[in-house]
C-alpha cells in the first residue's frame, strides 16, 4: 500500500511517499530556518505562509522522484496534531482537498506517534511493544509503545522539551536557531567535566523531567565568568550542558526501562540525532542488556517519510478521516 504522507506542523513542508509502512520511495524537506533564524525563532505566521506558498511543488516532487502519478497513490495521509495550528491547518487542507478530488482514504496522523515511527524506516524489523523516548523541540517524553497505535505515557517534561534547552543555551552561546547540531559539534572539543548543572528530580514522578533550571543555569555561568573576566571557554560550557541533560535523559529512562523490565528501547525527534546522546545510549544499552534502536539521523527531525510509516497502521486501525477533519495544536499521544 503506498500513502502519500504530508508533514507541515513546525517549519518543514515535507511530502513523502511511503510502502507498507516500511518503504521510502520519496521523502522531500522543505525548510524555512534561513528566514526563522533572522528571529531566533520559528514565527508562526511566517511558517504557514511558506507552507502555503511550498507545499505544491513539494508534494509535486514526492511524486516525480517516487517516479509515481497521483493514480499510483492508495491513501492520503497528514500530521494534524500536535503543531502550530497555522501550520497544519496548510498541510490538512491540501491532504482533504487531495483526498476528495481523487477519492483515496485520508488518514490523520498524530506528529509524535510518527516520530516515534521513524524508526520502523530504519530497522524494518523492528515491532511494538518496546520503550520510546521522544526528544524533539517541542516535546520530551518516556513513553510505552503498547502497540503501533497504542501509547501510554510514562514520564515528561514538567517545563522546556530537551530541543528547546539545547534551542535556548544555543543562543547565550551565540549561535543561530536552531542551535542543537552547533552545540553537539562544539562539545566535541570541550571538556563535559568543567562544570556541573543541578538535575531536578520529581518525588511524585521519577520519570519526570525538568530543563528550564539548566538553561538558567548555563546564563548565570556564562554572566559570571564574563563578569570576573575569566577565560570564557564555550566548549567546555557546551559539552558540560549536553552531558548533564544526556545524564538526565539515561536516569529516568533507565528507571522506567528496569522498573517496567522493558529490554527494546528506541530513541525518536529531533535531538535523537546528536552523536553523544546516541553514543551513550548504545553505550548503557549494552552495559544492561537493553536493544536500542537509534532511527537513521536524517529522519530524527521533522519529515513525512515517518507521517508516512505510522499513517500504514492508522490504516490498519480502521483510524480514517472524513473531511470534516481540523488542526489541533495539542493532542496528547494517549487520546
Ligand atoms: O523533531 P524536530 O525536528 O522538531 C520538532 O518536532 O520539535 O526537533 C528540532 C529540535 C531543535 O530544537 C534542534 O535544535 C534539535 O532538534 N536538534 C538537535 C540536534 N539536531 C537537531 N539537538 C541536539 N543535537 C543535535 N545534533
Amino acid at each position: 500500500m503506498k500513502i502519500l504522507a504530508i508533514e507541515t506542523s513546525c517549519d518543514e513542508t515535507s511530502c513523502a511517499i511511503v510502502e507498507d509502512g516500511r518503504y521510502i520511495h520519496s521523502n522531500i524537506v522543505s525548510t524555512q530556518i534561513d528566514e526563522h533564524k533572522l528571529y531566533g525563532g520559528v514565527v508562526p505566521e511566517i511558517a504557514s505562509r511558506r507552507h502555503l506558498e511550498s507545499i505544491s511543488s513539494v508534494v509535486n516532487e514526492a511524486l516525480k522522484e517516487a517516479n509515481l502519478g497521483i493514480d499510483g497513490i492508495d491513501a492520503v495521509a497528514v500530521s494534524y496534531c500536535p503543531g502550530l495550528l497555522g501550520s497544519l491547518i496548510v498541510g490538512v487542507n491540501y491532504a482533504k482537498g487531495l483526498s476528495m478530488a481523487k477519492g483515496l482514504p485520508l488518514i490523520p496522523v498524530h506528529h509524535i506517534k510518527a516520530h516515534i515511527s521513524a524508526n520502523y524506516l530504519t530497522f524494518r524489523e523492528l515491532t511494538p511493544p518496546f520503550m520510546s523516548l521522544v526528544i524533539s523541540g517541542g516535546n520530551t517524553m518516556i513513553v510505552n509503545v503498547l502497540d503501533y497505535t497504542k501509547f501510554k505515557i510514562i514520564g515528561r517534561t514538567r517545563d522546556d522539551a530537551v530541543g528547546e534547552a539545547y534551542d535556548k543555551v544555543g543562543r547565550v552561546l551565540g549561535f543561530d536557531y536552531p542551535a542543537g547540531a552547533k552545540i553537539d559539534n562544539l562539545s566535541k572539543k570541550g571538556n563535559k567535566e568543567a562544570y556541573t548543572f543541578k538535575k531536578p528530580k520529581f518525588e511524585d514522578n521519577r520519570y519526570d523531567f525538568s530543563f528550564s533550571g539548566i538553561k538558567t543555569g548555563v546564563m548565570n555561568l556564562y554572566n559570571n565568568i564574563k563578569q570576573r573576566k575569566e577565560e570564557l571557554k564555550k566548549e567546555d560550557i557546551a559539552a558540560s550542558f549536553q552531558k548533564t541533560v544526556c545524564d538526565m535523559l539515561l536516569e529516568n529512562t533507565y528507571l522506567a526501562l528496569n522498573d517496567k523490565n522493558i529490554k527494546t528501547l528506541t530513541l525518536a525527534g529531533g535531538v535523537a540525532a546528536n552523536s553523544f546522546i546516541r553514543e551513550s545510549f548504545l553505550k548503557r544499552g549494552k552495559e544492561e542488556e537493553v536493544r536500542v534502536f537509534l532511527p537513521d539521523k536524517a529522519l530524527c527531525g521533522d519529515n513525512a517519510a515517518m507521517v508516512g510509516a505510522q499513517a500504514f497502521y492508522e490504516f490498519k486501525n480502521n483510524n480514517l478521516a472524513s473531511s470534516a477533519l481540523d488542526a489541533i495544536a495539542t493532542l496528547s499521544i494517549e487520546d
